[in-house]
This record gives structure tokens, sequence and C-alpha cells, in this order.
């Protein structure tokens, strides 16, 4: 079966492409890979940013690989937080404290206009494949919640009255970006 390297430490990510791909693909995070390295997210753009942690693993390992980055993007912050969502306010990826500042933010905003875009990065025999996923939405003025993660107790997706951190995982993954963008990728594969 081939392998294919998925640039994350996420267990949850792996585990829920490997879900779709059983039996056709060796889906392999970078535990199991033996790779330990802080993936460098320097960039200003999703786009790039998986880019470049695909590439780094493609050079370490010269093994098929793919990486996926993720941004919230509000129109009255012109895009804010985007491509810096996990650290938002500050480098310790706190859920709560970027949560926090998000709604101060947008505190006077009357347009809450929001969406999540997901972008994946495949790097197959040396080729560059982009897929994104895209959630369009709101953001609430008080979260409600408590499943999910980041900034899912602040976000409805349009089509719901529900927060992403109301839901269950079933329910997110008929909105979720992240799910849109997979479901891309996975199709590409299985026609290989
Ligand atoms: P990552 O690229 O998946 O690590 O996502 C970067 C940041 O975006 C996370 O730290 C979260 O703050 C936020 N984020 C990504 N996906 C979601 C989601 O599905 N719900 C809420 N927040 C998310």
């Amino acid at each position: 079966m081939m392998k294919i390297i998925f640039a994350t430490n996420n267990r949850n990510k792996v585990e829920e492409i490997r879900a779709v791909t059983a039996g056709r693909f060796e889906i392999v995070g970078l535990n199991e890979a033996g790779i330990d390295i802080d993936i460098p997210e320097p960039h200003d753009t999703l786009e790039s940013n998986a880019i470049e942690k695909a590439s780094a693993i493609f050079e370490l390992t010269n093994t098929n690989v793919f990486s996926e980055d993720t941004g919230l993007e509000t129109e009255a912050l012109n895009g804010a937080p985007g491509v810096k969502s996990a650290r938002y306010a500050g480098e310790g990826k706190d859920f709560q404290a970027n949560i926090d500042k998000l709604l101060l933010n947008l505190r006077d905003a009357a347009n809450r206009k929001a969406r999540f875009r997901t972008i994946i990065c495949l790097l197959w025999n040396g080729e560059q494949h982009l897929f994104e996923g895209v959630c369009e939405g709101k953001i609430i003025e008080q979260q409600r919640g408590t499943k999910g993660f980041g900034y899912d107790p602040v976000f409805v997706p349009d089509g719901s009255e529900k927060t992403f951190a109301e839901m269950e995982m079933e329910e997110k993954n008929k909105y979720s970006h992240r799910r849109k963008a997979t479901d891309k990728l996975v199709e590409f594969l299985l026609s290989r």
C-alpha cells in the first residue's frame, strides 16, 4: 500500500483522513513517521504556509506528503485573524484569549460576516496540488457551546442557528471547511 505522510502532529486529523482512505493508502502522521520537528509557519498566506510545511517534510523524507493550514477570516477586520488564527492573542495559542480578542475587536462591527478557510497542499510524485475548503458564516456577540475547539463557540455557519461548539462532530462536518478540503484531497487520491 502506498504510504503518504500527513505533515501534522494532530492525531485527530490523521484519524479523520484514515477513516475515508482505509485500505487504499497508508496515511502516516509525523509522530509515526519518526519526525520530530516544529514546522515553521512564517508566511502571510495559508497557501504559502501549507506549501512550506509539505516541502519541508518532502525534503526530509522524499515521500508523497500533504499538509494543511486553516484560518478564520472576518470581513470587518479585513481578513483577520486569518493566517494568524492560532496565535491571534499571543504565542500561547490560547483558544479563549483568541476568542476574547476577536470579540473585542469586533465590538462595534455591524458586519459580522466570517469564514473558515482550509488549504491542503499535496506534493504527489513531485507535483504540487492545492485543495481549498471554505465555510461561510458569522461571528456572534457572545459565545455559546462547549464542544469543538478554537473559535467554534463564536462561529455560526450559514444555514444553521447553532455555533460549531453546539454541534456534534457529525453535524459540524456537514459545514466544515476542513471536511470540504479533505473531501477534495481524498477524491484526488482515490482517482490515482
Ligand atoms: P490549524 O491550521 O488547523 O491548526 O488551525 C489554526 C487555527 O485556526 C486553530 O488554532 C484554531 O484557532 C482555528 N481553527 C481552525 N479550524 C477550526 C475549526 O474548525 N473551528 C474553530 N477554530 C478553528
